[in-house]
C-alpha cells in the first residue's frame, strides 16, 4: 500500500536508547507524526545532540504497555536480545495493518519478531547512523555515511521512506538487501566479538596479529554469505578491514561497552547468525563457532548475575 508522506500516521517507538532516542526526536521535531515512546522508565523530554546543537525534545512517553494502543507504525529500536521482553508493547500496538521496522543488527529481523507481531507487516532496517544515549535524557545523533538506514525496495520500504521524509535520517529502498545485510554484519561480526573479549576499544584492530585474526574470521563469515546469496567482492574480507581502520581507535563497539557494563549482549544476532547460516549450508566456521562459545559464556554469566542482583532487590 503506497502512503503519501503527507498522511499524518501514529508512530511508536519501543526502546529509547541511542537508535530509538535518536528516531523518536528525529520524527518529533520533524513534525509531520504523532510520536509515542515505549520506556521502561519514565521520561518527558529528551535533549537531542545533533550537528553540535542541543535541542528540547518534549515526548509522549509510556512505561506500561497496557496504556498502549494500536498504532500505523512501530519502531522496534531495543537491542535484538532484548526483543522478547518487547513482547508486550507489540501485543497491544500491532494490528495486522500495523507495519514494525526491526532497527537492529543482525540478518534475521523478521524470524525474530514476526512470532510477536500478531500478523503486522515486519520490515527489516539496516541502521548506519551512530546513536548514543549519553545521560537518561540526552541522546546524540552522528550521521556516519550516505544514508542513516536501509530497507528493502519494496511497498512496505517504500512507505518507511516516505515516513521519514523531512527528517535527517535519509532512507534507502535497495533493491539488493540480502547483499547489505549481510555486508553490516560481516563488520559486526568481527568488530564486536573480538573488541568485547579482549576489553578493548578498535585501537585493537591496529595489531598485526589481531588484523590476521580477523581477516580469517571475516573469510568464514564471506563464505557463508555467499551461500547465502550475498552477492559479495572477491576481496570482501579484506575490504570489511579496510572499512573497520577507517574507524576511529578510541571508538568502542556495543558488545564491548555492553561487557564493559556487566550487561548481557547480542551474541545471537551477530555470531549466532554466521554460525547457524554455515550450519544450514554444511560450511564449517571453526573461528566463529569458538567465538559463539566464549561470547555466549561470557553474555550468560552477565544475564544471570543481572537476574540475580533483581533478586536480591526484590526479597
Ligand atoms: N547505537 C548505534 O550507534 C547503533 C548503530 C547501528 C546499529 N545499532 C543497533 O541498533 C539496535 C539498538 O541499539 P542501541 O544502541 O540503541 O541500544 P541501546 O542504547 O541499548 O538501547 C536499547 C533501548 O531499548 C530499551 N529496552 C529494552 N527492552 C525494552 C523493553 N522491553 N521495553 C522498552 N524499552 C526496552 C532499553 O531500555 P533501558 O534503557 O531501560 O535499558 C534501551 O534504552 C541494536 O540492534 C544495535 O546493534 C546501534
Amino acid at each position: 500500500m503506497e502512503v503519501s508522506p503527507s498522511v499524518r500516521q501514529s508512530v511508536a517507538v519501543v526502546g529509547l536508547g541511542g537508535i530509538g532516542g535518536g528516531a523518536a526526536a528525529c520524527l518529533h521535531l520533524a513534525g509531520r507524526h504523532d510520536i509515542t515512546a515505549c520506556a521502561r522508565r519514565p521520561l518527558d523530554r529528551l535533549t537531542f545532540e545533533y550537528e553540535g546543537r542541543d535541542t528540547d525534545v518534549p515526548l509522549r512517553a509510556l512505561t506500561d504497555p497496557g496504556q498502549a494502543a494500536p498504532v500505523d507504525w512501530v519502531l522496534l529500536c531495543t537491542k535484538a536480545h532484548e526483543t522478547p521482553s518487547a513482547a508486550a508493547w507489540l501485543t497491544r500496538l500491532c494490528r495486522p495493518r500495523t507495519r514494525v521496522v526491526v532497527f537492529q543488527n543482525g540478518i534475521d529481523h523478521e524470524a525474530r519478531v514476526a512470532p510477536l507481531a500478531h500478523g503486522a507487516g515486519v520490515v527489516p532496517a539496516i541502521v548506519y547512523y551512530n546513536g548514543e544515549r549519553l545521560a537518561a535524557d540526552r541522546v546524540r545523533l552522528r550521521r556516519v555515511g550516505e544514508h542513516e538506514l536501509t530497507v528493502p525496495d519494496d511497498a512496505d520500504g517504500a512507505a518507511f521512506a516516505a515516513l521519514m521524509q523531512g527528517t535527517p535520517l535519509r532512507v534507502l529502498c535497495s533493491p539488493d538487501f540480502l547483499t547489505l545485510k549481510w555486508r553490516k554484519l560481516l563488520l559486526n561480526a568481527v568488530a564486536n566479538p573480538i573488541s568485547a573479549l579482549v576489553l578493548q576499544r578498535q585501537i585493537v584492530f591496529r595489531r598485526a596479529d589481531v588484523h590476521a585474526l580477523s581477516l580469517d574470521v571475516l573469510k568464514e563469515a564471506v563464505s557463508v554469505a555467499r551461500a547465502d546469496g550475498a552477492q559479495l567482492a572477491e576481496d570482501e574480507a579484506e575490504r570489511t578491514m579496510e572499512k573497520l581502520l577507517t574507524i576511529a581507535p578510541e571508538i568502542g563497539t556495543s558488545m564491548y561497552l555492553d561487557r564493559l557494563a556487566g550487561r548481557p549482549f547480542e551474541v545471537e544476532a551477530l555470531t549466532g547468525a554466521v554460525v547457524a547460516t554455515a550450519e544450514r549450508h554444511g560450511i564449517a566456521t571453526p573461528l566463529n563457532r569458538m567465538l559463539l562459545t566464549l561470547l555466549r559464556a561470557i553474555s550468560e554469566a552477565a544475564e544471570a548475575e543481572r537476574d540475580n542482583a533483581s533478586a536480591r532487590a526484590d526479597a
